[in-house]
């Protein structure tokens, strides 16, 4: 997609964090999994509307390295609903020329999801309509710690004199853009250990949307957003041509 962005570049990357299911489902008296259940929907929906706008790499928060302190039943049901999504919408997904990556720590989960993972990235690897990235048992302090040790061992081994090459390619995004975009809903207004690294100078819209309510137009409105924010990077107020 062209970026909205004045400047040119020429992919363009939008990360959520994907808040609200629990009040979503509290405020009509339902159990939080139809909450999150419903917000696996909505996920469906934006990857679909981001596609369409030609968004270039679309990264979900699904489960932070936090959310395992939740209670096991609610953790149980965002696993279960992780198998069915991974299940139900991997071939649609290739079909759709999507490519599908998954970011955090995917050791702790369950080997049947890991395996689910590993089916979809293979299956989709060489997509490249748009790149879905599932953040999941992702935090961003875990995944900048474990960078630092990898790229600590690299730099006592062999003999290399780089640590900053050696740290951004232990980084689980090393090929993915850093985000143009995140977008966090609910009407929450933190990062919750979400891509701090990548993060640096992302442009952040909040918007007041419950996850599992969020619309292709609400996507289409915080791109709009975007377009309207001027991005410096430090650098001195750009005079447009
Ligand atoms: C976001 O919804 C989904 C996950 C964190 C997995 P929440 O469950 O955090 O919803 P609220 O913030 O309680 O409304
Ligand atoms: C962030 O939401 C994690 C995901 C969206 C997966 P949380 O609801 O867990 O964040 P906090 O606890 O309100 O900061
Ligand atoms: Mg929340």
């Amino acid at each position: 997609m062209q970026n909205p962005d004045k400047k040119d570049k020429n992919t363009f990357h939008i990360a959520v964090i994907m808040d609200g299911n629990g009040r979503w489902a509290q405020k009509r008296g339902l159990p939080i999994t139809a909450g999150h259940k419903q917000g696996a929907e909505a996920a469906r929906r934006i990857v679909k509307a981001a596609a369409d706008e030609g968004v270039d790499y679309l990264t979900l928060f699904g489960f932070s390295a936090e959310n395992w302190n939740r209670p096991e039943s609610e953790v149980q049901e965002l696993m279960k609903l992780l198998r069915y999504y991974l299940r139900s919408e991997t071939a649609d997904l290739h079909k759709n020329g999507a490519r599908l990556r998954v970011i955090g720590n995917r050791t702790a989960l369950e080997s049947d999801i890991v395996e689910l993972i590993e089916n979809a990235e293979k299956l989709t690897a060489d997509n490249e309509k748009i790149t879905v990235v599932i953040a999941l048992n992702y935090g961003g302090r875990q995944e900048i710690l474990q960078a630092a040790k990898a790229a600590a061992e690299i730099m006592a081994k062999d003999d290399a004199t780089d640590f900053e090459q050696a740290f951004t390619a232990n980084m689980m995004t090393h090929d993915i853009p850093d985000p143009d975009m995140i977008i966090r809903t609910s009407g929450e207004k933190r990062i919750s250990n979400f891509l701090l690294w990548q993060s640096a100078y992302s442009e952040m819209v909040f918007s007041d949307v419950l996850w599992p309510d969020f619309k292709a137009e609400d996507l289409k409105a915080a791109i709009a957003e975007y377009g309207a924010r001027e991005r410096r990077f430090g650098a001195l107020k750009t005079t447009e041509a």
